[in-house]
């Protein structure tokens, strides 16, 4: 079986890629679950109703967040309304909404999807390691495909997790930089693993947003207003292929899709 993978949207340029260009994957990829990052989708901070619609209509099963989660006010009810949008599950117990469940896809698999959040230059959660791991063991019961994303700064976080759970998930695939890394493997007891997926969105830009208020917040130290890019558009993805009896991936690779400029 395969997942689709799709790295963080960034705002409304960003959905305008996913809409366009996921049902081209869709139709070139045959994938039979497909997840992808919402964390930026709305204004380039945090999910809103209308994005996470934009991201179901283009066929996801299951929405993932991030450090972003709690930008939007709406984010507190679509967590407690729908179960397919999930939030790092290493937030301290009492967050609304919940970072991992089991899914069923187009193609009939049970997918267990999880999502984490790192705690190297990005804030004080609890033990993704930990956490992460036992959640994982819980939907191992009920499916031996089971999805990772690790919405992190540092690529060492990243990369221990996985082998922390080499053999137990199916794929660890990071989020969070933006930026595709040309690392995708599986690992020798069968988990397929990215550092980052990278993003969707305006490449014209600094991690998918306006490049000018970036450079001037570096030149100046002066807080700006950041605006997603909406130039040079393109939508990263992975791609992982998953033995669905034994849980252990067979290949992995990235996928970049870009919008012809109008
Ligand atoms: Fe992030």
């Amino acid at each position: 079986m395969r997942i689709l993978f799709v790295g963080d949207v960034v705002g409304r340029p960003g959905r305008r890629a996913a809409r366009e260009l996921v049902p081209i994957l869709r139709e070139e990829e045959r994938p039979d679950f497909v997840i992808i990052n919402a964390e930026n989708s709305a204004g380039g901070f945090g999910f809103n109703r209308r994005s996470v619609k934009t991201l179901f209509e283009c066929g996801a099963d299951v929405l993932t967040a991030g450090n972003h989660t709690w930008d939007k006010a709406e984010a507190f009810e679509i967590l407690d309304e729908d179960d397919r949008v999930l939030r790092p599950e290493n937030y301290p117990p009492g967050a609304p909404g919940h970072g991992y469940g089991v899914f069923t896809g187009s193609g009939g698999h049970k997918v267990g999807v999880l999502n984490l959040i790192g705690r190297v230059f990005l804030g004080t959660f609890d033990d993704p390691f930990r956490i992460g791991r036992r959640a994982l063991e819980e939907m191992r019961q009920e499916t031996p495909i089971l999805f990772v994303d690790f919405h992190a700064e540092a690529s060492s976080e990243k990369q221990a997790f996985a082998w922390h759970v080499d053999g137990l998930a199916s794929a660890v695939i990071g989020t969070h930089t933006h930026v595709p890394t040309a690392d995708a493997r599986v690992f020798p007891k069968g988990t397929a693993f990215q550092t980052d997926a990278g993003m969707t969105g305006g490449y014209e830009g600094v991690i998918g947003m306006e490049k000018d208020p970036s450079l001037s917040r570096f030149l100046t130290g002066f807080p700006t207003r950041f605006e997603p890019s909406g130039r040079d558009l393109r939508l990263d993805a992975t791609v992982i292929d998953v033995d669905p009896e034994s849980g252990r991936a067979t290949g992995i690779r990235h996928v970049q899709k870009r919008l012809p400029e109008v």
